[in-house]
C-alpha cells in the first residue's frame, strides 16, 4: 500500500533520486492535489544536521518568487523524515530534450529565455544557484520552464558554502580550492547548458566527453577555449554564438557578471526575430512569454 507521510501526503511514485534524497510525486490527501515532495529520511543523528541543509533550501527557494523557478508550498518533519512539499511540474527534465538530437536555435531561445529570467529572479535576491545543470531544470508540458533544486543554492557573499556542484556544468573557479565564486559560476553553467543543447549529447560527447573527470577538470581549468559553436558549424546565429562564448569564458573577469547584461544582449537578438516580437524589458516574464516554449516546441 502506498506510504502516507505527514499525516497528509500519499507518496506515488518516486520521479528521482539524488545526493540528498528522493523527490516524489504525492497526493495531498487535504488539499486534493498533486505535489511533488522532496523526501530525505533522517535518523536521531543526522535529523538536526538534514533539517537544517533542507530548511536553508526551502527557505531560499521561497524566497525567489517566480513562474519559471519551482514553487515551494512547505517543509515538514518528523523523526524519520525531513520533506519539503512543491509544487509538481509534470513535464520532462531539460536534458531529455537534447539527449537525442540537437535543439535547433528557434527552439532552444524559447527555453533559454525562460532560464536568463529565473535566473535573473535568483541573482536579485542575492542569491547563486550553484547547481544549475539540465538534470536540475524541468519544462512542463506546456514548454514552462522551471528551475529547481535550490540544494546548493547560497548566498552571494557567503565565506564557505557547502562544497560541490555537478562536474560537468562547474565553472573554472569552483574547481579551485578556496577562489572566491559569484554569481558568474551560474552564468557559466547556464551557457555551458546552452552549448551542450545546440550541440546535442552526442555531439557533444564527441567533440568533449572521451574525457575522463580528472581530465575534464584539467581541461577546464587551462587557458584553451572552448570551440564557439560558429567554429563547430552548428547552425546558430552568430549574435547567439557570442553571447554563450561570453557566457564560457573561463577567466570569471572576462565572463559576464551580471545575468542582467546577458539578458540585455539576449532580448537584442530576440527582437530582431520577427516571432518574438518585442519582449517586456521590466516584467519578469510576461504571460506572453510562458507560451513561448510551447510555440517553439512544435
Ligand atoms: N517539483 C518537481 N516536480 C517534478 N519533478 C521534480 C521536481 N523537483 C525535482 N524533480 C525531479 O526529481 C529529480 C531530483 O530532484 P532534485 O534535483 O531536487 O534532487 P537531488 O536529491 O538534489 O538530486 P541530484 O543530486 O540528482 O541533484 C530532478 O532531476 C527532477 O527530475
Ligand atoms: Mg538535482
Amino acid at each position: 500500500m502506498a506510504e502516507i507521510i505527514h499525516g497528509r501526503f500519499k507518496l506515488l511514485r518516486k520521479c528521482g533520486s539524488g545526493g540528498s534524497g528522493a523527490v516524489y510525486q504525492a497526493r495531498d490527501l487535504r488539499l486534493k492535489r498533486l505535489v511533488a515532495i522532496k523526501r530525505v529520511t533522517v535518523d536521531s543523528r543526522s535529523r538536526r544536521y538534514l533539517l537544517d541543509r533542507l530548511l536553508k533550501e526551502a527557505e531560499n527557494l521561497a524566497r525567489v518568487e517566480h513562474p519559471n523557478v519551482v514553487e515551494v508550498h512547505d517543509i515538514l518533519d518528523s523523526d524519520t523524515s525531513v520533506s519539503i512539499i512543491m509544487e509538481l511540474v509534470r513535464g520532462a527534465r531539460f536534458l531529455k530534450l537534447f539527449q537525442k538530437r540537437a535543439l535547433p536555435e528557434s527552439e532552444l531561445l524559447g527555453y533559454f529565455w525562460q532560464l536568463v529570467a529565473a535566473l535573473d529572479a535568483v541573482h536579485d535576491v542575492g542569491l547563486i544557484h550553484r547547481d544549475v545543470n539540465p538534470r536540475n531544470v524541468m519544462v512542463s508540458r506546456e514548454g514552462v520552464i522551471k528551475l529547481t533544486d535550490f540544494g546548493l543554492s547560497a548566498e552571494v557573499d557567503e565565506d564557505e558554502p557547502r562544497a560541490g556542484g555537478t562536474l560537468g556544468y562547474m565553472a573554472p573557479e569552483t574547481l579551485r580550492r578556496g577562489a572566491r565564486i559569484s554569481y558568474g559560476v551560474d552564468i557559466y553553467s547556464l551557457g555551458f547548458m546552452a552549448y551542450q543543447a545546440l550541440l546535442g549529447i552526442t555531439q557533444f560527447k564527441r567533440l568533449y566527453a572521451s574525457r575522463k573527470p580528472r581530465d575534464w577538470m584539467r581541461w577546464v581549468l587551462s587557458r584553451e577555449p572552448f570551440k564557439t559553436l560558429e567554429e563547430l558549424n552548428v547552425p546558430v546565429s552568430q549574435e547567439l554564438s557570442r553571447l554563450i562564448a561570453g557566457m564560457l569564458e573561463k577567466n570569471p573577469d572576462a565572463r559576464y557578471k551580471k545575468i542582467s547584461e546577458v539578458r540585455a544582449e539576449l532580448e537584442a537578438l530576440l527582437r530582431t526575430l520577427p516571432r518574438f516580437g518585442t519582449p517586456a524589458s521590466d516584467e519578469a516574464v510576461s504571460p506572453d512569454s510562458l507560451e513561448l516554449g510551447a510555440q517553439l516546441g512544435s
